[in-house]
């Protein structure tokens, strides 16, 4: 057949196609409308109320509050969800109540902060972004989604999507770092992975966005603190990648605790409503943060009855915990300070939501112990969690090529994170089986089986201060303590370490060092095991730090010092095997940094892409007076963005540009040839960044616009083409207009943010 023609029958089929999917996307629009407005006429307004109300069924909070009464809440109606429920047979007993006790039988919303896994635990989100792969990011959100609604779940708070710069702030850990374009593209990913193309299959989740918004940005990076910025970085650094999960069709969005320019996010209309719902069509419900109503009081809006007031009105429909809107916004609507029509609105979405799922249709899908006993730690998805620690580990040095090390002789785990399974899967991890997670040492032990003998010792506290390491290992993440005169310890560790070939120093911050209310002022790994490293070194063996951390570390000393470095983050259910992996060249590392790794905690925040000041430093220089710059520590990160070596080597050709201007509605194509030019097969992640030289307002020195992970065997190159348009090169204006300014630009090709060859093109009308 003529090819015009197939051309031409294909695109009809295509027509054919949608015109069927949008016709069956407005039936089951309608379909869902007459439903709930039948439902609704039925609901009193304390039943509409009720729906608004998510509370806890224990298993895991994290502030004062834990919800009492339950089952009488449910039998009355008066509890729209229930989160932090797990299993079967727990979830079938409350449902149970739902819908055979309570007058409507509407069924219950039951979410669960599913973050990185549910019982097979993936590395946690940062190291996960390092991975700088979005096909087995996307594969791990859909393994902990087909786990957590086999045991009954079908709402997860997550994809947590908060930018930050600042890793004094505990929770980077629980984000994909620094960056807005990588952030978007992983913010995607997830919301695919845990919804899949049907809410209602009975192996999705429904994905809520959070921290809506810019919680990251917290001042000092103190958790919970008020954040002040500007409209111009909101839209072009911070909102981006919220929006990305709403355009991938994320249900539902989680306020953030924090205040913005003066108004909490759980009581900012702007944002809830203006600029969630009105500017990007958000369709779905939005939940508060936990008792985050309540917190308005001590942010000083006035009391409950008040804020939960204002936070309806500013476009919020469920209240996390508190309790706020089911005691007061009934006396609210009596005294008319909400309308019925408010409560009808929030009310509709929640409903919504409960619909998508199927849960009208059966409100019992989700519960089938047959699947969660084939589905939960699955080996398939275990084998999956082992690849993804492997991928997210980023080697930082590897002096003489130390790693990979051999298979045989001895080698010496030394360290206080060595021999503590309950660490590895690293914060937010709440479903994890601790007990049964294996230690770093079991895990390459039973990787490595007896090719390689391993021997171990605690090596050092992991803090001096023993009350500071209790609040570093709660929630049963514990780390044996010895309180023996550190000398005695010392000589003990350099005893067994001068026994191995190779020492393994396991060291770095527990698991509870980041996440949520861990912050901390000094990011350096802790001063005792520091002492225990250099004591290490001292032995004249090889050394291999591997790192575990849930943010960007000072390592200014250990990078001097220390010849090889790999850093591990936390790595979840399978991080011994995975670290075995690699250290073993079983793996070829090829993670890359998704934050910036700082000299000194004083250069915080410290990110690439920032702006150029009037007065910048010159090209190679660290001190110029009047310039830009510190008097004691160079403006440099000790690791940039984008970094991570490799076992192997790659070699970048010249970027050759299509052409040197691109038109509007045109497209720029930027190609470069990477070549292996090492003994190992690996991944390289070739990274793709512009600068916009002159604008209407200052603009960053550089931003990430594309990046591909390609692999390629000893002596194999592959030309590497990315596609511009003038999509990439726009940005939010001082009026807030989503534009491309005509002009030139720089772009640049490279192997991480600060290695990079560039080229010049200029957009023209
Ligand atoms: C956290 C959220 C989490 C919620 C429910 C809060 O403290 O900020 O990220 O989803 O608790 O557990």
């Amino acid at each position: 057949m003529h090819i015009q023609i197939k051309r031409l029958i294909f695109a009809a089929c295509l027509m054919v196609g949608m015109t069927i999917h949008t016709v069956k996307g407005q039936q089951h629009k309608r379909d869902m409308d007459n439903f709930i407005n039948e439902l609704m006429q039925q609901m009193t307004l304390d039943e509409k109320i009720g729906q608004l109300n998510l509370v806890t069924g224990g298993d895991a909070t994290t502030g004062a509050a834990v919800s009492t009464d339950v089952e009488s809440k449910i039998k009355q109606g008066n509890i729209g969800g229930i989160f932090s429920m797990t299993s079967v047979a727990r979830i079938r007993a409350a449902q149970e109540l739902a819908v055979n006790h309570s007058r409507l039988k509407i069924p219950i919303i039951f979410g669960m902060d599913v973050i990185h896994g549910y019982k097979t635990i993936f590395p946690i989100p940062l190291g996960l972004a390092a991975s700088w792969d979005m096909g087995l990011i996307q594969e791990t959100a859909r393994i902990a989604a087909t786990e957590a609604s086999a045991d009954g779940l079908n709402w997860t708070f997550s994809p947590m999507v908060d930018i930050s710069r600042d890793a004094r702030w505990g929770r980077i850990s629980e984000g994909s770092g620094e960056d807005t374009y990588l952030g978007s593209r992983i913010a995607e990913a997830m919301v695919h992975g845990y919804q899949g193309k049907d809410l209602a299959a009975t192996n999705t989740l429904m994905a809520c966005v959070k921290h809506f918004a810019l919680y990251g940005a917290a001042e000092a990076g103190r958790d919970y603190n008020a954040t002040d910025m500007s409209l111009h970085r909101m839209y072009n650094e911070y909102l981006p990648p919220y929006k990305a999960a709403i355009d991938a069709g994320a249900g539902s969005v989680m306020t953030s605790f924090n205040d913005i320019n003066g108004v909490p996010a759980t009581a900012n209309k702007w944002l809830m409503t203006d600029v969630l719902r009105n500017q990007w069509g958000f369709d779905g419900f939005v939940v508060t943060d936990y008792t985050a109503v309540n917190e308005l009081i001590d942010h000083g809006l006035g009391d409950l009855q008040e804020v939960s007031a204002r936070s309806l009105k500013a476009g919020v429909e469920m209240d996390m915990v508190g309790e706020g809107f089911l005691t007061t916004l009934k006396k609210s609507v009596e005294e008319g300070k909400v309308s019925e029509a408010d409560i009808d609105r929030a009310c509709r979405l929640v409903l919504e939501a409960k619909y998508k799922l199927g849960l009208f249709d059966d409100p019992f899908r989700y519960c089938d112990e047959q699947r969660a006993k084939e589905e939960i730690g699955n080996p398939a998805h275990l084998a999956k969690a082992r690849e993804a620690a492997g991928k997210s580990f980023v080697l930082l040095k590897n002096e003489d090529q130390l790693l990979p090390l051999k298979k045989h002789g001895t080698v010496a785990v030394i360290g206080p994170l060595a021999n503590t399974g309950s660490n590895m899967p690293g914060t937010w991890s709440v479903s994890a089986d601790l007990e049964r997670t294996p230690s770093l040492l079991e895990g390459m032990q039973s990787a490595l089986g007896n090719q390689v003998k391993l021997i171990h010792h605690l090596g050092s506290n992991l803090l001096d201060d023993a009350a500071y390491q209790e609040r570093a290992t709660l929630f049963g993440r514990t780390i044996p303590r010895d309180e023996r005169p550190e000398a005695e310890i010392l000589a003990e560790a350099v005893e067994v370490a001068r026994q191995a070939d190779v020492i393994v120093a396991a060291l770095g911050e527990s698991s509870e060092m980041s996440g949520e209310s861990s912050s901390r002022t000094d990011i350096g790994i802790p001063a005792v095991q520091q002492r225990l490293l250099a004591e290490l070194l001292k032995t004249g063996k090889p050394v291999v730090l591997v790192l575990f951390t849930g943010r960007p570390l000072t390592l200014t000393w250990e990078d001097k010092h220390v010849p090889a470095i790999l850093n591990v983050w936390f790595g979840g259910t399978e991080t011994g095997k995975a670290v075995a992996d690699v250290l073993f060249g079983d793996v070829n590392p090829s993670g890359k940094l998704p934050a910036t790794f700082p000299q000194h905690v004083g250069q915080v925040p410290l990110y690439y892409s920032h702006k150029n000041t009037g007065r910048p430093l010159a090209d190679g220089q660290w001190f110029q007076k009047f310039r830009s710059n510190y008097l004691d520590v160079s403006n440099d990160p000790l690791y940039p963005f984008g970094y991570g070596l490799s076992y192997t080597t790659f070699a970048y050709g010249e970027p050759v540009l299509s052409a040197d201007t691109l038109l509007r509605n045109g497209n720029l194509q930027v190609s470069v040839e990477v070549s292996n030019t090492g003994s190992y097969a690996g991944e390289e992640v070739v990274q793709l960044y512009i600068r916009d030289l002159v604008g209407s307002v200052t603009r960053p020195v550089k931003e990430l616009k594309g990046f591909q992970k390609i692999q390629l065997a000893p002596g194999q190159s592959q030309q590497v083409a990315f596609d511009l348009t003038e999509e990439d090169l726009k940005f939010y204006n001082a009026d807030l207009e989503h534009v491309a300014e005509t002009g030139e630009f720089i772009v640049f090709v490279g192997t991480n943010s600060r290695d990079v060859q560039e080229k010049r093109f200029y957009l023209k009308d």
